[in-house]
């Protein structure tokens, strides 16, 4: 049975970032308990070799649905073969003020400027060490708002330091827009500091942990062509080993004349599709072909699904369908890939 309907009809009684506080309130809750037993969904075994991991099925939860990590027990009742939480920065910050995330149903969308709330790097880690997950789990990095540009390199070493022990892979979020300042890093000489630092910093604690973290960075929907030839060759310099592609769109073309249309911050789900297969595909001309691409962006059917495997991505996660469709949208991914 799909109870999610229900939920959803009630969840969508209350605001948007309410109803997501709500749910994942009850989501920790059921998580810790044998009652996730109820959640749990029977997905098929489709496994992908990606980035050095065994993932056993190509269907992940993207970033920041999860940002505490506080439900990665309950997620992982239903189906997922990956699940990627954060982001999450060196220290516990607040985010933006309210209200910071808006449903445009009309458009299967969501407008959030969240800005990177969460409760920092040293609770999550707890939380997933007492996790019961042993699945695949994407840690996703960013900074703090009040660390300055010059210093956001530091922010990202401080939160591979402390989680690399316990992810299986880290994502490196050069993307958000919601962090003034953010989205430089994927320019220039910025980028080139960057990707040296990390690759530098990898190579340290692969051989302190004995163990090798591949390293992901999430990239922005509004690139121009040549910005993305420029990243996948810095990508491809650097042998960075996996690219999330992408993140949500300052765009708002496709939601003109919503009422939320002019609300500030990223746009997510059905939307952003044609520019995460068009990034995808350009990212994909150009990156070396041992540097898999997460495709992220607009899945809300196994046709958009395919769209970005057919443009080249190795592994696909949702965040909008995942709100606007529950967890049977994951089973109807796997099984069309
Ligand atoms: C409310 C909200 C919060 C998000 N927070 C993060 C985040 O913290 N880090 C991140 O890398 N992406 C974040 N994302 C972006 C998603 O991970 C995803 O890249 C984007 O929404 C496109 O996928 P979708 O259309 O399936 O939602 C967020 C998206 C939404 C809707």
């Amino acid at each position: 049975m799909d109870w999610y309907p229900w939920v959803r009809r009630q969840l969508f009684k209350l605001d948007a970032e309410a109803s997501h506080d709500w749910a994942l309130k009850w989501l920790a809750r059921i998580g810790h308990s044998p009652l996730r037993a109820f959640l749990h969904q029977s997905v098929a075994a489709k496994p992908v070799q990606c980035m050095g991991l065994e993932f056993p099925n190509p269907v992940g939860l993207a970033a920041g649905l999860d940002k505490n990590a506080t439900c990665i027990d309950a997620f992982a009742q239903m189906g997922f073969g990956f699940i990627e939480v954060g982001t999450v920065t060196p220290k516990a910050q607040p985010g933006n003020p309210k209200p910071r995330m808006f449903r445009l149903p009309e458009h299967r969308a969501i407008i959030n400027r969240m800005g990177f709330n969460n409760d920092g790097v040293d609770g999550l880690v707890a939380r997933v060490k007492a996790a019961k997950y042993r699945g695949i789990l994407g840690i996703n990095l960013g900074k703090n708002k009040d660390t300055p540009e010059t210093d956001a390199v530091n922010d990202y070493l401080i939160g591979m330091d402390k989680v690399y022990e316990v992810a299986s892979y880290i994502t490196i979020n050069i993307s958000s827009p919601n962090t003034p300042g953010l989205r430089n890093l994927q320019h220039g000489e910025h980028l080139d500091a960057l990707l040296n630092a990390l690759k530098q910093r990898q190579q340290e604690l692969a051989a302190r942990y004995g163990r090798y973290v591949p390293i992901a960075v999430k990239i922005a929907p509004d690139l121009s062509a040549q910005e993305v030839n420029d990243l996948a060759t810095a990508f491809n310099r650097h042998a960075i080993d996996g690219v999330i592609a992408t993140n949500t769109t300052l765009s708002r073309d496709a939601v003109n004349g919503h009422a939320c249309a002019d609300e500030a911050g990223g746009l997510s789900g059905a939307p952003v599709a044609p520019l995460s297969v068009k990034t995808v595909a350009a990212l994909r001309h150009v990156l070396a072909p041992e540097i898999p691409i997460i495709g992220v962006g607009g899945i809300d059917n196994a046709a958009q699904a395919r769209a970005l495997v057919e443009a080249g991505a190795s592994l696909v996660q949702i965040y909008t369908g995942f709100i606007y469709q529950g967890p049977k949208l994951v089973r109807e991914v796997v099984d069309a890939l």
